[in-house]
């Protein structure tokens, strides 16, 4: 037995229950290296980052995917893998994370990430793609750095793969995702948050009466 057969699983808010069960389950039990695989791989496959894992003794970490995808859910958030730092609007603060879902609903109370109120929401979007992002920098780095506007859309910078629900892709670079489920352009911002009155202030989710309207 050792160090480095230690498996730690950390995990953030509860969005896929059977996985964050089987998870604890294994906690801090000694795993032969074909488990490990197995079990590295499931954390992995999880789209939100709620699922995590680090080695103890330092060995092999996770590793951001290239190039990042930005896949287009149908009826759901934006879910993002890649080296993805993201402003927190606290001073230069920025979360770092290699998985993780972005709410493109507008009612998350956890606002830019999805907390899933998109399902009692009923919100309606095909996961397509409208129109074709431009790549304009071919030597744009494919870390994305992603910066929520108040009251408006993500920022994002860098390049990505753009991936809609039916596994269709295409490249894309920078520009403005749309997180108040209004836009006419989706996934990208149309400006429609303005006629809408979309607020990220705590709280405001409860005052949209309309989401969806997606194709
Ligand atoms: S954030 Fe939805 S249209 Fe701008």
């Amino acid at each position: 037995m050792t160090d480095d057969q230690e498996y730690r699983a950390v995990e953030g808010d509860v969005v896929h229950d059977g996985y964050i069960v089987a998870i604890r389950e294994i906690e801090d039990v000694v795993l032969d290296p074909e488990n490990r695989v197995e079990v590295v791989e499931v954390v992995e496959r999880c789209p939100t980052g709620a699922l995590r894992y680090e080695w103890k003794s330092g060995g092999r970490q996770e590793k951001a995917a290239v190039p990042s995808v930005i896949r287009v859910s149908e009826n759901g958030p934006l879910y993002i893998r890649g080296d993805v730092s993201i402003e927190s609007g606290v001073d230069d603060e920025s979360l770092r994370e290699n998985r993780v879902a972005l709410c493109r609903c507008g009612r998350s109370k956890d606002k830019p990430f999805c907390d899933n109120s998109h399902v009692s929401a009923e919100f309606v979007d095909g996961g397509r793609i409208a129109g074709e992002p431009a790549v304009r920098d071919e030597q744009a780095p494919h870390a994305l750095s992603l910066k929520p506007i108040p009251n408006g859309p993500v920022l994002v910078r860098g390049r990505y793969v753009l991936e809609e629900a039916d596994g269709t892709r295409i490249e894309g670079e920078g520009g403005a995702l749309c997180r108040c489920g209004h836009s006419a352009s989706k996934p990208f911002c149309d400006g429609a948050h303005k006629q809408v009155g979309f607020s990220t202030e705590p709280g405001s989710d409860e005052a949209d009466p309309q989401v969806g309207g997606g194709r």
